[in-house]
């Protein structure tokens, strides 16, 4: 089952649940208003356990979480449930996998009851089991650890310290930042040579790209969290540098050899060459073009193609990223092309990279996206703006918590992903920032998430929520800077 389905379901289910228990307090369960939406939920519910045991919603700090897998729907519905739960003492809700649909009727019914009418049923944690439901469970409790777990891991101090990482370490994050910081200084040679009505160097951006390409090779992860560094004065220079890692780390997702993996990555570093001809005010204007200021944004795909032309001789595939990064799925955007010309494989690549870059930088007009906010953004759009299966392949790299995002675990700790894991998008590698009570750890640690306790088999850590680094005021950015530059500088001792 694609990630995405999973992502759907949830949403789905949450819709259902809110209009069945909202149906439920109108009519009787067998009614067909009601009995429609309680069907709708079995069956989100049978989507989202295909692969996984169990699901669990629960409420932390207000909010609606998924354990184990966001929510990319509507906020409000969120919200609406969330207060739902709180008001009745519910702290989460668990689904196992074979959940009937007389379970999601009785806990569809109990949801639908007045606080004060629930709590006249007694504690909330047995007034399932005691209907005789066996697998939808209550829990006065917010998700979190359980009392077993924490016994078991205060005899064990953590486990925590395996190198989970994988990659190049420490030593590979400096590496990665050098790199990264060299090409963002051709990025800004080459722009600004081409600003003055220079010619570019093509050997020059062709070496930078060498470069990143090395660099993602050796280490993807370091290479992609590096591209949340995000300037707010020379955003253009990061960008095209982002961009272009991105297209390189996604052409080795999707097997591309590494001639074309190169020629798009050159593509990428150069597919918004052609707004050095826009007037520096432009930059920050989103919206309210005057017609002449639209005619140069829709411009800017030809105007670079036109430039990169003069630098030398590029391969189709580069000039294919740099004239159809504005081009959607749907054939929408610009340049305006013919309805039935095919969307461009490259192109189409690229215009994901350039989409999710530019929504996870802050503008003067916009606030980033975090990075898992910006998943279900690029999610709503699949199909339309967005190739859904390609948008399927940077999901699995990127993961639903990409590299770069902080969560919050089920142990109240809270780290930052480090990197994904292909083989369960829901169980990245972190690193632990923050201990239970909030304050941030001297000695941070490596962990796998899809390590279990020896005793119970039970996970030892889960993602419960991505959480705003901005209110816990850390900069995800400047932190890794500072890592890859303590890696990179040399030893003293
Ligand atoms: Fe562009
Ligand atoms: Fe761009």
């Amino acid at each position: 089952m694609l990630i995405m389905d999973a992502l759907t379901a949830l949403d789905s289910l949450l819709r259902n649940l809110q209009a069945g228990v909202k149906s439920v307090g109108m009519y009787p369960p067998t009614h067909p208003t009601a009995a429609r939406f309680l069907a709708r939920i079995v069956e989100d519910l049978d989507t989202i356990l295909s692969e996984r045991e169990s699901l669990v919603l629960g409420v932390v700090d207000h909010a609606l979480v998924g354990v184990g897998l966001p929510f990319t729907g509507t906020e409000a519905i969120a919200q609406a449930f969330a207060a739902r739960l709180e008001q009745r003492g519910i702290g989460s809700i668990e689904f196992l996998r074979g959940c009937s649909p007389q379970d999601v009727s009785q806990c569809v019914q109990l949801l639908a009851m007045s606080p004060e009418a629930l709590g006249g049923l007694g504690a909330v944690d047995e007034v399932l089991s005691r209907r005789g439901v066996r697998a939808i469970h209550l829990s006065h409790q917010v998700p979190t650890m359980d009392a077993e777990e924490k016994q078991a891991e205060e005899k064990e101090p953590t486990g925590a310290d395996k190198e989970g990482e994988g990659g190049g370490g420490e030593a590979g994050l400096g590496r990665s930042l050098t790199v990264y910081h060299e090409a963002v200084g051709t990025a800004k040679r080459i722009l600004t040579e081409a600003r003055l009505g220079k010619i570019p160097s093509l050997a020059e951006a062709q070496a930078a790209v060498s470069e990143l390409v090395d660099g993602v090779f050796q280490d993807q992860n370091a290479m992609l969290a590096l591209t949340l560094i995000k300037s707010y004065d020379e955003y253009l220079f990061n960008h095209s540098v982002n961009v272009s890692v991105l297209c390189i780390a996604l052409g080795q997702a999707l097997g591309l050899d590494a001639e074309t993996i190169r020629e798009l990555g050159l593509g990428a570093l150069l597919h918004d060459i052609g707004k050095v001809h826009w007037p520096e005010t432009l930059y920050q204007k989103p919206r309210g073009l005057s017609d002449e200021e639209w005619a140069l944004v829709q411009r800017h795909p030809l105007d670079g193609a036109g430039i990169v032309e003069k630098m030398g001789p590029t391969s189709p595939t580069a000039m294919e990223v740099i004239l159809e990064h504005h081009l959607r799925y749907d054939r929408k955007g610009y340049p305006i092309v013919d309805s039935d010309k095919e969307p461009g494989f490259f192109g189409m690549i690229a215009q994901l990279a350039d989409a999710y870059d530019a929504i996870t930088t802050a503008r003067i007009y916009q606030n980033a996206f975090e990075p898992c906010k910006a998943m279900a953004r690029l999610q709503s759009l699949a199909g339309t703006v967005f190739d859904p299966k390609l948008l399927e392949v940077f999901i699995r790299m990127v993961g639903i918590y990409p590299v770069g995002s902080l969560v919050r675990l089920s142990t109240g700790e809270m780290a930052l992903v480090v990197k994904a894991n292909p083989t369960d998008s829901s169980r990245p590698f972190v690193r632990l920032l923050f201990d239970r009570s909030g304050r941030r750890l001297a000695d941070e640690q490596g962990v796998d998430l899809t390590e279990r306790e020896p005793g119970t088999g039970q996970f030892r850590r889960t993602i419960i929520m991505a959480v705003d680094p901005a209110s816990k005021n850390f900069d995800v950015a400047e932190y890794l800077q500072q890592r890859g530059r303590a890696a990179g500088s040399p030893s003293t001792g």
